[in-house]
């Protein structure tokens, strides 16, 4: 088992890596501090995990909320669900909350966790990628808006994450290849060199080679966790993290949550803004379909829906968290392995990309 430190000062913890965690009750125990506990789940994860989790909880008053299953899912009304069963059962404000599922049970046991009593502490149990190498890792809670995606949140860190590999042999392609999306960003934002690794490595991750996986995740852990340490409010580097996801929440937003994944927008998202950072200058051509070819290559769509008009789009995108009184920001690439922070960008060229690059 590695572990890696999220360094917040008081609010440090720490993320475990390894195979089998699940299994290994003093993990989870050492890190509840009182009697009650709440586990927060989704209908598919509980009958694969939610026992392995209430088996090292039997000296504790345990209960489950059990969510249906769904980004259209990640709601206040399935929020309110968590606090009608954490009153009902009279929980206090020491109680512990567990999120055990993907990112959307992670983002909502989070955010019920920083709202139940002004905050209880949680622990994030991530069982997609995606939620392995992204979302348990960095505070950020919330839910959707029908106008918005995440726009209601809070920032509040977990007491610890513990990412069991194990559980990922139960994941269906498509949601795997949709963590990729996240692992690849990683390569783009800030290190060539990883990304080279993936071009050399993605069969390998496809093929859920436990080493190359193990290798991804905890290097994905470790660039999250370096970059929330320098900047865990997002005052800067961490709007990098961003990348593709102005395009990717529009697309979210745009067709339905739901409709597609959240890792596939943002791969086509990181498409389109490959596609505009060439536009304006930064990017060469070779860069673009090498971006291009990986996410083909992991697959992942590349081009974005046709059933958004351009005008749409961008009407979409004018809802997001990194704009600055109400103008489109988004993150560009300089060049592989080097992004820029949000950049404002005109209507023509956004236009140019996302005609030019629809499906
Ligand atoms: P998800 O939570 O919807 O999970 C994907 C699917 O896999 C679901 O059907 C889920 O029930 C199922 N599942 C989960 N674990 C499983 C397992 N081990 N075996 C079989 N099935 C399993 O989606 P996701 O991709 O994990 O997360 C996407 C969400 O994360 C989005 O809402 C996105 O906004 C959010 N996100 C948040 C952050 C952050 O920093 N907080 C970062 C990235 C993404
Ligand atoms: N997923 C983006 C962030 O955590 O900042």
């Amino acid at each position: 088992m590695k572990t890696l430190t999220v360094s917040l000062a008081e609010r440090s913890y720490p993320i475990y890596i390894g195979e089998n965690l699940l299994a290994q009750a003093d993990l989870l125990t050492r890190h509840i501090k009182s009697k009650q506990v709440v586990i927060v789940t989704n209908e598919t994860v509980a009958p694969l995990y939610l026992q392995n989790v209430q088996q090292h909880l039997s000296a504790y008053q345990v209960e489950s909320v059990i969510l249906p299953d769904g980004e259209q899912y990640k709601t206040l009304e399935s929020l309110n669900l968590i606090f009608d069963k954490l009153l009902a059962c009279k929980f206090s404000r020491n109680a512990t909350l567990i999120a055990l599922g993907g990112g959307v049970i992670g983002d909502m046991g989070g955010f019920a966790a920083a709202c139940y009593q002004r905050g209880i502490p949680f622990i994030q149990i991530p069982t997609t990628l995606l939620a392995q190498v992204d979302s348990s890792v960095g505070g950020k809670t919330g839910v959707n808006h029908p106008l918005g995606k995440n726009m209601i949140g809070a920032f509040y860190q977990p007491q610890a994450v513990i990412i069991d590999v194990d559980v990922l042999t139960t994941l269906d392609n498509r949601q795997f290849a949709a963590g990729l999306a996240e692992v690849i960003k990683y390569g783009l934002i800030r290190d060539e060199n990883f990304f080279v690794w993936l071009e050399k490595n993605i069969d390998a991750l496809l093929a859920r080679d436990k080493a190359a996986l193990t290798y991804a995740i905890e290097y994905s852990c470790r660039t999250k966790s370096d970059i929330v340490a320098e900047d865990e409010h997002e005052g800067g580097v961490r709007a990098t993290l961003n990348l593709g996801h102005t395009f990717g929440h529009a697309i979210e937003t745009g067709m339905g949550y739901g409709c597609y994944l959240h890792g596939e927008a943002v791969a086509i998202g990181t498409c389109l803004a490959a596609d505009l950072s060439q536009r304006k200058g930064f990017l060469n051509a070779v860069d673009v379909a090498r971006i291009i070819e990986l996410f083909a290559r992991a697959n992942l769509p590349t081009k974005s829906p046709t059933e958004l008009s351009a005008e749409q789009f961008i009407d979409l995108m004018a809802v997001d968290k990194k704009n600055v009184d109400g103008a489109i920001r988004v993150i560009l690439l300089e060049t592989i392995g080097k992004a820029t922070l949000p950049m404002p960008v005109d209507n023509l060229s956004l236009t140019q990309t996302l005609q030019l690059y629809g499906r």
